[in-house]
């Protein structure tokens, strides 16, 4: 990151706007105008060849002719000009460029934005864009873009792929009232990207928490870096999730929208909260950006009416943050604020009496008492109460508490008075909603802050350079015969050199060979055509299992050659796998793929109709630290499989943990070579009995 020219680009002290217009309408007045009426104290540079006058600035006839390099030129021309413009400001000794001239990747011309990016990083400039409405920020009063105005002033701050979602959710933080500092637009993301910005906001004291919108990120591993050193919450919306959608995305950023659930595991291991929609992303960002994480699961709602509780019970439940009841202590206490027909358990319910006396003195206590780990308030509008009154009262609860560092939020019911008196709160630093189940919906996103970031780095992910040499030297054998497709022998070999516990396997060359592998794994075997020709072996018939006998080996193996030989007459043949048979189990997929974002990214399901037909599968980049794997293993639907069903014992949990992991580092170690892997299926046994790897697949990438 060229941290200068980004503090150039997000804070300049001069600006100018090279293709400033005097016609309104066009961008190159907007933004001129914008940057007057938004009230910025900087020096402006308006730019055109033939205007002396714009909205009663003096203008300059080109880039060279300013009076000293602007920190910020912000290029309104048509993109013919633009690059030239670059230029321009590279040898004025411009240091950050703001690009929202079209025309460049986004319909093909890749050509030109790499010009545009050699020209800036010739001359040690950055890049916002091409392709952007601009930039805004609050603390500077600084609307350099042609969004309509500063957004409702607050700490978060939006970096958005979409220029036009930046000038609607601008004008959505007013209705909303949620606020932001920053609004950025990043379009082409040429240059300066998510993982810049959201570095940099690192230290800029007006942003408390970061909002993206994302429709394909171009360098996966950048970003998760960024992420994951991030001490400020990160909170991101996905677009492009559906098949329609992604392909959306893609042609409209011409970047590439990943499959969706890998994007969610990256935002898990990114520490990353996810919002499932426009709204939400606004109800969680309020919450994230006023509120610390929810840190334990004692949470406690307090309530002037029954129905508005019960609601926000089954929020709570349904967004992962169940309620508890209250100990008796707290209730006895609680019961003080309330008449004899309300209730002090959890919800606890002062009833429709509660005014603000109520309201203070429960909050107070309440927000205060060590049991309490987050507290939501809520409120149906009464004839005997004033909105702005209760809101006051809870605020000053807060206040007087002396707590500090739990979440706390409210959720009003009710009409226009309710809507000034959550206005007054969000502004007092108070996140407030209306409906109950959008406050439970925020406060279980500061529990999923806390989750996601206690996983960041509890486990250290080693890797034994010893593995991925004999790895390499299994993959040689195969490059040299020039196969992509290692046999199911060879993939075990390499399984087997990372320490997965694969069912012994052995490559016979001849029927006595197998007789004495056979004896030497121990009966029942398996035996199956191992060829590079024959993938599909079921197909060729070349599958024997439940082999009992010396006899049953002798007369399988004549009979898998002569089968394979129908199949395909000049087949290579390596021989015949001699497999010890493994007792049956819970069947468990492992996979892997090379996904064009984040790389080598780890799969996991359950076998058989769950991963078939269900696609019931949970991916995470890797490496994977083991604290993200017990959380893959509860994630898929099936997760109660590995409990044990109909009388079975538990599933070996730490046995499945330490594959996942064994073979996460396998993947990453291998991600210059191998494009695809699968351990299908994997027999997992009772807890302390282990896992076995029954067959194995490792595909190479194609070299050129
Ligand atoms: N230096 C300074 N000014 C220059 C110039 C130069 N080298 N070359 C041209 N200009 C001036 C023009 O004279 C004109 O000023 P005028 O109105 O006084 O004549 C001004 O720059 C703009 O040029 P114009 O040809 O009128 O273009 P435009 O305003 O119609 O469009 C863009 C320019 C950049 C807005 C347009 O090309 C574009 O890319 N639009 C899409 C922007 C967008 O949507 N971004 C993404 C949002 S998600």
């Amino acid at each position: 990151m060229n941290k200068e020219a980004i503090n150039k680009l997000m804070r300049p002290k001069s600006v100018a706007v090279v293709g400033a217009s005097s016609q309104p309408g066009k961008i190159g007045y907007t933004v001129l105008e914008n940057l007057i009426k938004g009230g910025y104290k900087g020096k402006i540079y308006p730019i055109n060849p033939a205007a002396t006058e714009i909205l009663s600035l003096p203008v300059f006839a080109s880039v060279s002719a300013l009076p000293e390099p602007a920190d910020l030129a912000i290029i309104t021309v048509p993109v013919k000009f633009a690059n030239q413009v670059a230029e321009e400001c590279g040898q004025k000794g411009i240091k950050a460029l703001s690009v929202i001239t079209s025309g460049y990747s986004e319909v093909g011309r890749n050509d030109l934005e790499k010009e545009l990016i050699d020209i800036a990083h010739k001359y040690g400039m950055c890049v916002l864009g091409p392709n952007i409405v601009g930039s805004l920020s609050n603390s500077d009063d600084l609307n350099a873009s042609f969004g309509p105005f500063l957004p409702f002033k607050g700490s978060a701050t939006l970096i958005t792929q979409s220029g036009a979602l930046l000038i609607a959710m601008d004008a959505i933080t007013y209705t909303r009232k949620v606020g932001f500092d920053k609004m950025i637009s990043i379009g082409n993301m040429a240059d300066v990207d998510f993982a810049d910005l959201i570095e940099w906001l690192e230290d800029d004291k007006y942003t408390s928490c970061t909002c993206l919108y994302v429709e394909g990120i171009k360098d996966g591993r950048k970003f998760i870096d960024a992420c994951r050193n991030a001490k400020k919450p990160i909170i991101a919306l996905k677009a492009g999730t559906s098949v329609h959608g992604a392909a959306a995305a893609a042609s409209h950023t011409g970047s590439l929208a990943g499959s969706a659930k890998v994007y969610t595991a990256a935002f898990q291991q990114a520490g990353v909260v996810q919002a499932s929609d426009l709204n939400n992303l606004f109800d969680r960002t309020l919450a994230l950006s006023l509120m610390p994480p929810l840190k334990g699961t004692n949470l406690l709602l307090v309530t002037n009416g029954g129905g508005v509780g019960v609601l926000a019970t089954d929020a709570a439940e349904k967004f992962g943050i169940p309620l508890k009841f209250a100990p008796p202590d707290v209730q006895e206490e609680l019961k003080k604020h309330m008449p004899a027909f309300g209730s002090a358990k959890n919800p606890v319910d002062m009833t429709g009496m509660a005014g603000n006396d109520w309201y203070y003195e429960t909050v107070k206590f309440a927000y205060a008492h060590p049991w309490t780990d987050g507290l939501v308030v809520l409120y149906c509008e009464t004839a005997m109460t004033s909105p702005v009154e209760i809101a006051q009262a809870v605020k000053k609860a807060m206040d007087d508490s002396g707590m500090k560092g739990k979440p706390i939020m409210v959720s009003m019911v009710g009409g226009t008075r309710c809507d000034k008196a959550m206005q007054w709160l969000v502004e007092n630093g108070i996140p407030a909603y209306g409906p109950p189940d959008q406050a439970m919906n925020a406060m279980a996103a500061l529990s999923e802050l806390n989750r996601i970031q206690s996983m960041l780095d509890k486990t250290e992910v080693v890797s034994d350079p010893a593995c991925a040499a004999k790895a390499a030297e299994i993959i040689a054998v195969a490059r040299g015969d020039g196969r992509t497709a290692l046999t199911e022998v060879e993939a075990k070999q390499i399984f087997s050199a990372y320490g997965l516990p694969i069912a012994q396997t052995w490559l016979a060359k001849c029927e006595d060979e197998a007789v004495e592998m056979a004896k030497s794994i121990g009966f029942p075997v398996v035996m199956k055509i191992i060829s590079p020709d024959i993938v599909h072996k079921s197909d060729a018939k070349g599958v024997k299992v439940n082999i009992k006998d010396e006899a049953g080996v002798r007369e399988s193996y004549k009979t898998i050659l002569a089968n394979a030989k129908v199949y395909k007459a000049d087949a290579n043949i390596h021989g015949i796998a001699v497999q010890e048979m493994a007792p049956s189990g819970t069947e468990v997929i492992v996979g892997s793929v090379n996904d064009a974002t984040f790389g080598p990214t780890v799969m996991f399901g359950l076998g058989g109709i769950f991963v078939e037909v269900l696609k019931d599968v949970t991916f995470r980049v890797a490496p994977v630290n083991k604290s993200q794997i017990e959380q893959m293993l509860t994630e898929i639907r099936g997760a109660p499989m590995l409990k044990g069903v109909r009388g079975e014992l538990p599933r070996d949990r730490a046995a499945l943990v330490d594959v996942l992991y064994r073979y996460a580092i396998m993947i990453s170690d291998l991600a210059g070579e191998v494009s695809e892997t699968d351990a299908n299926p994997i027999l997992v046994y009772a807890e302390g009995k282990g896992v076995k790897v029954v067959d194995a697949r490792i595909i190479l990438k194609k070299k050129a």
